[in-house]
């Protein structure tokens, strides 16, 4: 009884002890991750591209990381990620360790993949951390050079009558080209065969050496081509024609009202990366967005930075939820298969 008691008196005063030192570990740790935050970063960042190298968001995230880089003191990476449409990529940034290391740059597939693929493993909603918009980009409709309709209104009729022989590229579901020719598809009441390849780069390149058909792409890689005759330019997806390639109507004044894909992009960390790492990565993002070189080049492909209010974790978010609002219904009721 007396050593039970002796016992009591002895474990108020170690709990005690126990807890002060958990309290400080805490602190300390707290205190390890701020320094860190404070000197990040150290080393090399990765940023993460859900597409094949040298296609349109490879091309996009390879002149941003550049100045970013610069303005972090610091190189940033690019990592190809291939596979699903972008989707394999997305939940790998999903499960990475969320110290700022690992960035990822996806377009309006992070809208659009959960309504085309009912067994995604992430939610891009909850499991990211939103650093800011970049740029829009519109799409152009093309073929090959020897493809016979000349006009989209001759390759409308081509392809009501040969709808089992023509093929459309794309890559793949949550890609931005299969969404675009699944409107089109759709808006004239056809089914083609769809290839999927790992990204429009190597899309791109088959509907140049001619293996497949159709193509709807961004103007990023493919503006050099239409403007030298290389590829049949049926129309541009967005309301309004492009300073760069005056000539090209657009597919809603061409006789499909209302056909409006334009690709937004947006630059994301794992959910929990640290806010003040965050800033520091907003902050180099837009000093990369406000570099007149690089504003240069985009004009170059007809891209538009967006404005600095949407380069930011608000604007990327809401913008977001707001595509997911808009496409996730339409593909719903399209009964797009996975
Ligand atoms: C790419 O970079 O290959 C494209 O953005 C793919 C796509 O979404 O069509």
């Amino acid at each position: 009884m007396k050593l039970l008691k002796m016992r009591h008196h002895f474990a108020i005063p170690v709990f005690s002890l126990l807890l002060g030192i958990s309290a400080l570990s805490c602190l300390s740790l707290a205190y390890a991750q701020s320094k860190a935050d404070e000197k990040f970063p150290t080393r090399p960042i990765s940023l993460i591209v859900p597409f094949a190298a040298g296609g349109p968001t490879d091309i996009v995230a390879r002149l941003i990381a550049v100045p970013m880089g610069k303005s972090l003191g610091e190189t940033i990476i690019v990592e190809n990620v291939l596979g699903a449409g972008g989707t394999v990529a997305a939940n790998k940034v999903a499960k990475a360790k969320p110290d700022g290391y690992t960035l990822f740059i996806y377009h309006i597939g992070m809208a659009t993949a959960p309504a085309l693929n009912d067994k995604l493993a992430y939610d891009p909603m909850k499991d990211f951390e939103y650093i800011g918009q970049v740029v829009d980009v519109p799409m152009v409709l093309l073929a090959r050079k020897d493809f016979p309709p000349n006009n989209l209104k001759e390759l409308i009729a081509y392809l009501k009558k040969n709808e089992k022989k023509v093929t459309m590229a794309n890559a793949g579901p949550g890609a931005v080209s299969q969404l675009c020719g699944l409107v089109f598809m759709d808006a004239i009441g056809v089914k083609l065969t769809t290839i999927p390849y790992k990204g429009t780069g190597p899309a791109f390149n088959d509907l140049l050496g001619g293996q497949v058909d159709l193509l709807c792409d961004q103007t990023t890689q493919t503006l050099p081509f239409i403007k030298s005759d290389k590829v049949k330019t049926y129309g541009v997806t967005t309301p309004k024609r492009l300073p760069s390639i005056p000539n090209i109507p657009t597919l809603d004044e061409s006789g499909l009202k209302g056909f409006d894909v334009k690709v937004w992009h947006g630059i994301y960390a794992p959910k929990g990366t640290p806010a003040p790492v965050l800033k520091k990565l907003n902050t180099a993002l837009k000093a990369a967005l406000s570099d007149p070189t690089i504003k240069a080049r985009m004009d170059e492909s007809s891209i538009d930075i967006v404005p600095m209010a949407k380069v930011s974790e608000q604007g990327l978010k809401d913008h977001l939820e707001k595509e997911i609002n808009r496409w996730g219904p339409l593909i719903r009721k399209a009964n797009i298969p996975d």
